[in-house]
């Protein structure tokens, strides 16, 4: 079974449009070298840059959006719904980062009610999973894993909705990548519980990896045995480096 591969980039709250637009310029010109069936490369800038860099880009350059609400409107002061997101330029929607599950409470549960939502409006999910240090030191990475995708990962799930990213808390931002046997187990072990909860189609769904990827450690990671690719934060704002890790797919 061979999956979809992607390599996402998260460009988190950085980049005011001169620089959002100078980035997908340049990745522009790298896109027109590449055949996109190999492999999608998306970008996820801040929700302000979407409409103007959706104008700009080359239909191999998707542009996903890094949240969305759960409802399709309403009194949620400072919110951005799902349909909002999709009409401003976002194929894809990365939900319950860790950062959003940190600073702003998200559970699994209103991840899983952001991920119907971001299907419901045509967005393809990118549903962040992974375990903090603590967890993966006391033993219980696995089983968190379990308890996320089975709460986070709605019923509907399949691989033309939905991405798994696996993203290891304590590797995100810091520098630190988990181990390749680490990322194998975890990989592994995801796509067993998706197998269970969602039968054939789990075993079709892309799982990516996530955490301090870099174009140095890409060809490592990306060569793991069931990784379908990457999600990544701080080297996807340098174009370069970003193509780099893109061109490290096996
Ligand atoms: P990082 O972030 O690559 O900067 O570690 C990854 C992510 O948060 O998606």
């Amino acid at each position: 079974m061979s999956q979809h591969r992607y390599i996402v980039g998260n460009w988190k709250m950085n980049g005011l449009m001169a620089d959002g637009l100078q980035i997908i310029q340049s990745l522009t010109a790298k896109c027109e070298s590449f055949k996109a069936d190999r492999a999608s490369l998306v970008v996820c800038p801040p929700a302000t840059l979407l409409f103007k860099l959706s104008e700009k880009r080359v239909p191999s350059l998707p542009l996903g959006i890094q949240d969305c609400h759960q409802e399709a409107k309403g009194a949620f002061t400072g919110n951005i719904a799902a349909p909002m997101a999709k009409e401003a330029g976002a194929d894809f929607a990365i939900l319950g980062h860790s950062e959003r599950r940190q600073y702003h409470g998200e559970t699994d549960d209103i991840i899983q009610k952001k991920a119907v939502a971001a299907i419901g409006a045509k967005m393809m999910a990118i549903i962040c999973v992974g375990e903090t240090l603590e967890e993966r030191e006391g033993g219980k990475a696995l089983s968190v894993l379990s308890a996320q995708i089975e709460k986070a990962v709605p019923p509907a799930a399949n691989a033309e909705n939905t991405i798994i990213a696996y993203e290891p808390v304590w590797a995100i931002g810091t520098g630190k990548t988990a181990q390749s046997a680490d990322i194998q187990e975890a990989h592994a072990h995801i796509r067993k519980q998706l197998s269970a909860k969602l039968g054939g189609e789990g075993s079709k769904i892309s799982i990516l990896y996530g955490g301090s990827v870099k174009a140095s450690n890409a060809k490592e990671i990306l060569a793991v045995p069931g990784v379908d690719g990457a999600l990544v934060g701080g080297a996807s704002l340098n174009v370069d480096e970003f193509f780099d890790i893109y061109r490290s797919l096996p």
